[in-house]
């Protein structure tokens, strides 16, 4: 059993600062500890290189930070190409958002029908023409379906399909985002659907809508939890999943045995509560790689 462990200290994908601390807090929370205990050999990448903010460079085209984004994005996919070489399960830590760009891009194009989770309050589904504000950790999984800024786009050779996409927890979306949920017939358990149907039955028709592709990579994003749990994220959004939800998720995920690649992004310890944030990101890790009380 190994994992490689890859931090990525990336805060160009929208505007606070701190995010960029994420893995750090992640590591101090004990996740290489925890892994070990679980049995695994864990082989620490370290830190991606990422790219200074410049300042002429605040906004192209509504693409905040652009060719940081992209000089950082083509190192992470490396990296991540790296990782799966070494046939280790890739997990890792950020980051903004934006960071997936350059993870999917290694992933995607390692497996015939890649499967996604997006476990998120947002969609990520902007592109600069209906992206509100410009951040491109907005955008990540509108750029893995193809859709956005040539540049961005060019990272991955191969796109996701969006039948092999689902989205758990969602609950603000932006107008751009909806019209190309329902054109695209995107899978998404909004908090709405949470709320009726309860996370076992939510994982187990995500299970199913996935039936088909030969491997899932879950993106969990910190603030598709609530905020009250999780408050160290920059994007916050009222009425999100609990820990015991979210906890219920990693262990389904675990059991099923599908996940083959794994990354906990928008951790922001300026934010946060005495790394509260970090602690739970470090003990759904736990879950996903098998943890268990008896
Ligand atoms: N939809 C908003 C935007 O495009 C917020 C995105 C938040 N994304 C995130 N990964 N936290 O700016
Ligand atoms: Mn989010
Ligand atoms: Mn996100
Ligand atoms: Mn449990």
């Amino acid at each position: 059993k190994k994992v490689s462990l890859l931090g990525v200290p990336m805060d160009l994908g929208q505007a606070r600062r701190g995010v960029d601390m994420g893995p750090s807090a992640m590591r101090y929370a004990g996740v290489i500890e925890r892994l070990e205990k679980l049995g695994y050999d864990v082989r620490d990448y370290g830190n991606v290189v990422v790219d200074e903010r410049s300042i002429e460079e605040a906004s192209h085209e509504n693409l905040k930070n652009l060719s940081a984004v992209v000089n950082t994005s083509i190192r992470i996919r490396e990296t991540v190409q790296q990782m799966i070489d070494d046939e280790a399960f890739p997990l890792l830590l950020g980051g903004d958002h934006s960071m997936s760009i350059g993870t999917l891009a290694a992933i995607t194009a390692r497996h015939e029908n890649l499967g996604v989770i997006w476990y998120d309050a947002h969609g990520d589904l902007n592109i600069p023409s209906t992206s509100p504000t410009g951040n491109i950790h907005g955008m990540p999984l509108a750029v893995n379906l193809g859709l956005g800024h040539e540049l961005l786009t060019n990272i991955g050779a191969k796109k996701l399909k969006p039948e092999n996409i689902v989205l758990i927890g969602s609950r603000d979306l932006d107008e751009g985002e909806r019209v190309l949920i329902k054109e695209l017939g995107i899978k998404v358990f909004t908090m709405h659907e949470v709320d009726m149907l309860g996370m076992a039955t939510v994982m187990e028709q995500t299970l199913q809508h996935l039936a088909h592709t030969d491997g899932i990579h879950l993106s969990l994003d910190l603030d598709g939890l609530d905020p009250m749990e999780c408050p160290g994220v920059g994007t916050p959004v009222l009425g999100g999943l609990t820990y015991r939800e979210s906890h219920l998720a990693m262990e389904l995920l675990a059991a099923s045995g599908r996940v083959t690649s794994a990354e906990f992004v928008e951790v922001n310890p300026i934010l946060d509560e005495r790394n509260k944030t970090a602690q739970v990101a470090v003990a759904l890790i736990a879950s996903l790689f098998g943890d268990q009380l008896l």
